[in-house]
């Protein structure tokens, strides 16, 4: 029998659901709107596909989910800040995220943009106090909240949400747009990988070699992304076609949909020839490369 890549991203995502919740402030005890606020993000769920690929990454070179598990749940919460912010007026202006109302629909602009700097925040604290009890070194936790604030930053992902607002209703040719979603997106799915990769113990070379497969998918990832705002259903649990409204840069505004669609499917075919050196213990990495290949959501 194949693998069974949906037993595996279920299994994965409910270890993270349940662990997220333990570490934010329990939903009936939440004291604050503010914490209210963070909690209503995180339980509004969504693939969680960045915690997936760390463990996955981390049980690439033998490394068990005790020590995955902080550094999973720690990038999914900067994930859910950006998606937070990059769903405010300022930004994006969305009214659906993750099939709900978005955040500051909700609870208002300055209560959003409070819960994204608090879960930006207290995923470091996750890495540092949880991650170390849970058996990293002091060294690993701090290379990999180097990895984490460095793919965020000015020079990754908040760099790249400034690109993507800079060009909105420009010309934007294929290589600057890949450039913006390299630096807005795959820069945390890459630091997702090499995290859970340096969590689990990999060496320099592995890393390095997690490193090219992140990039290439997390590429693929983002142009696929811009072809469900087109193509997308219900499923997406966002408003289709925010893109074309807000006149944003993307792969299909610069190739077309048919040049977006072969463009993801060499990146995926590209990311998997990056893991030939591994064991069979990347299978689950390998497999979710080609699985977000073909999603419709
Ligand atoms: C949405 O990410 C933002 C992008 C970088 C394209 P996801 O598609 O992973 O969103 P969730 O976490 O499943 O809601
Ligand atoms: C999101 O890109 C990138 C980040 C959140 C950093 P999009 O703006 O395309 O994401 P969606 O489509 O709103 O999820
Ligand atoms: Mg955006
Ligand atoms: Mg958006
Ligand atoms: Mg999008």
């Amino acid at each position: 029998m194949g693998f069974d890549i949906e037993g595996y991203l279920t299994r994965n995502k409910e270890l993270v659901d349940g662990k997220l919740l333990e570490l934010l402030p329990k939903a009936a005890g939440a004291k604050t709107r503010l914490q209210e606020s963070m909690l209503y993000s995180i339980e509004a769920g969504g693939k969680r596909l960045r915690p997936v690929l760390a463990i996955a990454a981390g049980e690439a070179v033998g490394g068990g989910v005790e020590l995955t598990l902080p550094v999973a749940c720690a990038v999914e919460m900067v994930h859910t800040y950006s998606l937070i912010h990059d769903d405010l007026p300022a930004m994006d202006d969305d009214s659906l995220r993750r099939g709900l109302p978005t955040n500051h629909s909700v609870y208002g602009e300055a209560v959003a943009i409070l819960a994204g700097d608090a879960l930006l925040t207290e995923a470091f604290i996750v890495i540092t106090e949880f991650g170390v009890k849970s058996g990293l070194t002091s060294s690993q936790a701090a290379a990999i909240v180097g990895d984490i604030a460095r793919a965020t930053g000015s020079r990754g992902m908040v760099g790249g949400q400034a690109l993507d607002l800079a060009l909105e209703g420009a010309d934007t040719g294929v290589e600057e747009v890949e450039e913006m979603h390299i630096m807005k997106t795959a820069a945390l799915i890459e630091a997702a990988v090499v995290s859970g990769g340096r969590a689990g113990g990999a060496d320099e070379k592995q890393i390095e070699s997690m490193r090219k497969y992140a990039r290439a998918l997390g590429l693929a990832f983002q142009i696929i992304d811009d072809v469900l705002d087109i193509e997308g259903g219900s499923e997406i649990g966002k408003e289709r076609g925010a893109d074309a409204r807000k006149k944003k840069a993307t792969y299909p505004a610069a190739a077309g949909l048919e040049g977006a669609k072969r463009r993801a499917a060499q990146l995926t075919d590209e990311a998997v020839e990056c893991l030939r050196g591994f064991d069979e213990r990347a299978l689950p990495l390998r497999e979710i490369a080609c699985y977000l290949g073909g999603r419709k959501y």
